[in-house]
């Protein structure tokens, strides 16, 4: 059965002026993925013979992320005549030779168009034996579309693109959405007999549903059931329109597989994110590339979290975190800073104002406040002093800190790279660690302190400091004589 067969055509040739970028235009992400990943992903789940992606500008980019998005899709170069027609026509010459099926087109920069849409498309072409069948869209604003032109039947005549329209045919507010199915043979037949004679000079795919009118095979359109899943991304804000839309979806489908998410607008989830059941997202928060959340765990508010695994029951405040693990059951934040290489195991915790860098946190142990920690590791049981900093780079190389279990390290310490304290040992206050401190040792280095009584009266008279060391001396008896 020949009609079972289906290639789809993915169209990403086109320059993309309107985004005025460096980046070609559906290269630019939404929701953590290309524009054309979306597409490309949307094409597969209908399970085609041939995905072919049809390339021009910035060809060799575009191509790689292709290939790196789906490896088995087909690349096509288009020539320089401009036109979706010549897209097309070389999409088509890329299949084997011997093709004979469906053919569905879709734009590269459509990233909203669901599998289920294209389906029922397909369902409905092949239900009517077609020779084509257009995704139309009904919209207020139609400017810059092309306009699907019914006769007085209904029946889908022709389309005409804006530039070379009427004024009567301008008022028509049914668009082409860009999507199609065809058949292959009168698709190949009619596409030679497209001319640019028009407005853009252009080969207009579009030209072939007037020539295929009056065929033995009927083209129909068929209206999307919401206008929004076609639109199209040209400029930054349609990219910016369409990832709130998409961002709208993935929120509510999480939410539907349970996860608690009071304040959906303020939430931003990359479609390459996983949660599990009973996990709750706060306000502010935005998790991208391969995050992911275990059962239980609580993240955010104001969090930003790209390809970190947040384990059962962990708690994460105003964090900004890269690559880090964080264990089940551990606390984070709130203003943690995680770089990559930060894992943090069961039941620790990374506190206030700390930033972590290639740091292995052992089972319990905890960073609670102001602390730099790099190039590290710690065993189970530590408790890290507020303040401490982990002195790794001595200019040229970075070194690594050694931390043992159980340690108690004191407040506002630094740890002199390369260095090891051992475990159960003990720092004092202030200490600059420079030399490895071993198992169950004290290690202190401050000088002694040197008090100067009635310093302040001698060298700052008249100033508050002064009045008020005056004003203690009356009142607790001179201390600062004794
Ligand atoms: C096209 C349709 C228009 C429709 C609109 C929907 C034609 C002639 N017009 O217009 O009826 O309403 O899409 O969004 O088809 N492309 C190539 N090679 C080219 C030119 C374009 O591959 O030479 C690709 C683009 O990368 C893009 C798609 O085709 O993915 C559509 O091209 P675009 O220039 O955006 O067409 P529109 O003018 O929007
Ligand atoms: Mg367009």
């Amino acid at each position: 059965m020949t009609d079972s067969r289906l290639a789809v055509i993915v169209l990403a040739a086109g320059q993309g002026t309107r985004m005025k970028s460096r980046t070609p235009k559906v290269l630019h992400r939404l929701a953590g993925v290309p524009l054309i990943g979306h597409v490309l992903a949307t094409a597969r789940a209908l399970d085609p013979e041939h995905v072919v992606a049809v390339v021009r500008h910035e060809r060799d980019v575009v191509a790689a992320a292709i290939a790196d998005l789906d490896a088995h899709a087909i690349i096509a170069d288009q020539d320089e005549i401009p036109g979706t027609g010549r897209a097309v026509e070389a999409g088509l010459a890329a299949l084997p030779a011997d093709f004979e099926g469906d053919v569905l087109v879709v734009s590269g920069d459509v990233p909203l168009l669901d599998a289920e849409t294209l389906a029922s498309l397909l369902a409905r072409h092949r239900g009517a034996e077609a020779a084509a069948t257009v995704l139309s869209a009904v919209l207020d604003d139609a400017t810059g579309y092309g306009r699907i032109v019914r006769d007085v039947a209904g029946t889908l005549d022709r389309i005409v693109e804006q530039k070379d329209a009427t004024e009567a045919e301008r008022a028509l507010t049914e668009i082409n959405s860009g999507t199609y199915v065809f058949r292959s043979a009168p698709l190949r037949e009619k596409l030679a007999l497209v001319s640019t004679d028009n407005a853009a000079q252009e080969k207009y795919l579009t030209d072939v549903i007037g020539l295929l009118r009056g065929d033995e095979h009927p083209v129909a359109a068929l209206p999307a059931g919401q206008s929004w899943i076609v639109a199209g991304v040209n400029d930054r804000v349609q990219l910016a329109d369409a990832g709130l839309r998409l961002n709208q979806m993935i929120v509510r489908g999480w939410q539907l597989a349970g996860v608690t998410i009071s304040d959906p607008a303020s939430v931003w989830i990359d479609r390459t994110v996983t949660l599990e059941e009973d996990s709750e997202i706060l306000p502010g928060t935005q998790l991208k590339g391969a995050t992911t959340i275990a059962r239980g765990a609580v993240v955010g508010p104001d969090t930003t979290l790209t390809d970190c695994e947040v384990g059962e029951g962990a708690r994460v405040s105003r964090t900004d975190g890269t690559l880090a693990v964080i264990g089940a059951g551990a606390s984070v934040g709130p203003f943690a800073y995680l770089r990559p290489g930060t894992r943090l195991a069961a039941d620790g915790k990374i506190g206030t104002f700390v930033e972590t860098k290639n740091a292995v946190i052992g089972l319990g142990s905890k960073v609670p406040h102001l602390s730099y920690i790099g190039d590290t590791t710690v065993g189970e049981g530590s408790n890290i002093g507020a303040g401490t900093i982990t002195a790794n780079y001595d200019g040229v190389k970075k070194h690594r800190t050694e931390v043992g279990s159980h340690v108690r390290s004191g407040s506002h310490n630094v740890f002199v790279a390369p260095v090891r304290i051992g475990d159960g040992a003990y720092t004092g206050a202030g200490t600059v660690v420079r030399k490895d401190v071993p198992a169950g040792a004290l290690a202190v280095n401050h000088a002694p302190q040197r008090t100067v009584p009635r310093w302040v009266a001698a060298n700052r008279p008249g100033t508050a400091a002064a009045e008020a060391a005056a004003a203690a001396s009356e009142t607790d008896g001179d201390r600062s004589t004794e």
